[in-house]
C-alpha cells in the first residue's frame, strides 16, 4: 500500500514522502520540511527519529524481536559464535570457510600490542576507571597505525578489513592488559593458536610460568555473552560512532567515542548496578520482597535495576537466552551464587506484580549478564569493558555504513533555541 503524509500547519498543507523499511516500518521523511515551511521537527533524544537507513540489525521492541542481517538472535546464539557473528554483522553475510579462515587469521595476526603501545599503560594510575583507559588507548590506535586511520573515507575503506579485525582483536587484548596492569601483574601476550575467547581468558588469567586452564563451558559462556552484545541498532554508543564517523573521522577514533558513550551508567553500566542491587539485598537479609515494594513506589532511586528497557516493551530476547545460560554455567561449574537465587526470586516476584505487568517491565540482558561475569572471575569494574568488546563489531559495521554511503552527509541535528534574546554587551567584571 502506498502511504501519503500531509502536514497541516495553520492553513497550509505540506505533503511529505513516506519511507518504508524492508520489515514494513514506516517513517515520514521531513528532510525538506524546513525549506518548504520554515518549521523544524522536535524529538528530544531522537526517540522517534530515524537518523539513518541501516541494513545491519532489525529490532521490534513490541514483539521482542532482534535480528542481525536477517538472522534471529536465538539462532545465532544457538549455532554461531562471536567471531562468526561479528563477521556477519560487519560484512552482511555469514562467512564461507575461506573467508572465516582469513578473518580469523587477521584477528590472530593483529592481537598483540607493540612494546611502544604497552608504555601507554604506565601513564595511568593503577586505580583508573577501566573504561577511561580503554577509550583513550583505543583512540591511540589512530596514532600508532596512521596508515589505517587517514580520516579519508576512500582510503580508510581500502584498508577496512585490516582495521576492523585489528580493532576487534586489540580491544580484547587492551582489556586484558588493563585488568593485569591494575593488579600489578605482568602482561601475558596472546597465543596465535587459541580461539578468540580462550585467548582472552589466557591473557587475563595465565601466569608467566603456568597457563590458565578452565572448563570449556567458561569460554563458551564468554562467547555467548559477547555475541549477545554484538549489536543493538541505534543505541547511544552506536549513534555516537555514526555521528563521529560522519565527519570522516577514522574507525579507531569513532570507536573510542563509542566507548566513551558506553561508559555512562545509563547505557553500559546497568549490569554493574544490577550486581550492586543484588548484593545490597543480600547484605540486608532481604529476599527481594522489601526491594520490590520500594521499586513499586515509582521513585527512580529505587528502580529494579535490570528491569525495563527503552525499546523492548514485551521481553528482551537476549535476557531469555542469557538467563538460561547463566543457570547452566553455574550448574556446570558447581558455583552456588546467592545473588543468582535472589535474581530468580526477584524476577518471579516482579513478574507477578501488577505494577510491573501494567508497565510492561521485564528483565533485560543486564539482569543476568553480571552474574555470568562474576562466575567468569571478571571484577565488577571490568563489566562495561567486556560489553565494549562485545559491541565492537556493531560499532564497526555502523561506521562502515556511514563511510560507504556516497550520499551521506555529516550528522548535524537542529535545536530549538530557548536562551536569552539579543542584548547589548555591558562589562560586568568591573562592577
Ligand atoms: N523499576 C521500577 N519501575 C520502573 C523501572 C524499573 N526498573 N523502569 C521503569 N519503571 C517505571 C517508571 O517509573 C514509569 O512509571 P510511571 O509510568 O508510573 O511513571 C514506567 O515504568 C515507565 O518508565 P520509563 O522511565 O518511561 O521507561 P523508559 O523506557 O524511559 O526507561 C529504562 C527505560 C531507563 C531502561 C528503565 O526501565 C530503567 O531505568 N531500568 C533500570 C535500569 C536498567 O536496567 N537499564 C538497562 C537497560 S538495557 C541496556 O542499556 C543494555
Amino acid at each position: 500500500m502506498e502511504h501519503t503524509a500531509v502536514l497541516k500547519i495553520d492553513d497550509k498543507e505540506y505533503s511529505l514522502p513516506v519511507m518504508v523499511g524492508t520489515e514494513g516500518e514506516k517513517a515520514v521523511d521531513n528532510r525538506k520540511l524546513r525549506a518548504a515551511s520554515g518549521f523544524m521537527s522536535y524529538d528530544q533524544g531522537y526517540g522517534n527519529t530515524c537518523s539513518c537507513e541501516s541494513s545491519i540489525t532489525y529490532l521490534d521492541g513490541e514483539n521482542g524481536v532482534l535480528r542481525h542481517r536477517g538472522y534471529p538472535i536465538e539462532q545465532l546464539a544457538e549455532h554461531s559464535d562471536f567471531v562468526e557473528t561479528a563477521y556477519l554483522i560487519i560484512y552482511g553475510d555469514l562467512p564461507n570457510a575461506a573467508r572465516r579462515k582469513e578473518f580469523g587469521l587477521y584477528l590472530r595476526q593483529t592481537a598483540a600490542i607493540e612494546p611502544q603501545m604497552e608504555k601507554i599503560f604506565e601513564g595511568y594510575p593503577k586505580n583508573a576507571p577501566p573504561m577511561a583507559m580503554l577509550s583513550s588507548i583505543v583512540a591511540s590506535l589512530a596514532a600508532h597505525y596512521p596508515h589505517l586511520a587517514t580520516n579519508n573515507f576512500e582510503k580508510d575503506l581500502v584498508n577496512f578489513d585490516q582495521a576492523a579485525a585489528m580493532a576487534i582483536s586489540k580491544i580484547r587484548t587492551i582489556a586484558a592488559l588493563i585488568y593485569r596492569y591494575q593488579r600489578g601483574l605482568p602482561a601475558i601476550p596472546p597465543r596465535q593458536e587459541l580461539p578468540f575467547c580462550d585467548n582472552f581468558l589466557h591473557m587475563m588469567y595465565s601466569d608467566p610460568d603456568k597457563d590458565y586452564q578452565s572448563a570449556p563451558e567458561v569460554a563458551r559462556a564468554l562467547n555467548l555473552l559477547l555475541l549477545l552484545h554484538a549489536d543493538h541498532e541505534q543505541n547511544c554508543s552506536t549513534s555516537t560512532v555514526r555521528m563521529v564517523g560522519s565527519s570522516a573521522a577514522n574507525l579507531f577514533t569513532s570507536l573510542s567515542a563509542g566507548i566513551c558513550a558506553l561508559s555512562g551508567p545509563l547505557h553500559g553500566g546497568a549490569n554493574v548496578a544490577v550486581i550492586q542491587m543484588l548484593q545490597n539485598i543480600h547484605d540486608e537479609g532481604d529476599d527481594g520482597t522489601r526491594f520490590i515494594q520500594a521499586a513499586k513506589s515509582g521513585d527512580k532511586s529505587h528502580r529494579l535495576m535490570g528491569f525495563g528497557h527503552a525499546v523492548y516493551r514485551n521481553f528482551d530476547p537476549r535476557a531469555k537466552i542469557i538467563g538460561k545460560a547463566c543457570e547452566d554455567l553455574l550448574n556446570k561449574l558447581g558455583i552456588k551464587d546467592p545473588l543468582l537465587d535472589i535474581a530468580r526470586k526477584l524476577e518471579q516476584a516482579a513478574l507477578r506484580e501488577d505494577y510491573f505487568i501494567a508497565r510492561k517491565l521485564y528483565p533485560n540482558v543486564d539482569f543476568y549478564s553480571g552474574i555470568i561475569m562474576r562466575a567468569l572471575g571478571i571484577p565488577v569494574n571490568m563489566f562495561t569493558v567486556i560489553f565494549a568488546i562485545g559491541r565492537t563489531p556493531g560499532w564497526i559495521a555502523n561506521w562502515r555504513e556511514v563511510a560507504a554511503d556516497a550520499r551521506g552527509r555529516i550528522y548535524r541535528p537542529r535545536q530549538l533555541y530557548v536562551g536569552p534574546l539579543p542584548r547589548d554587551y555591558v562589562e560586568m567584571a568591573r562592577r
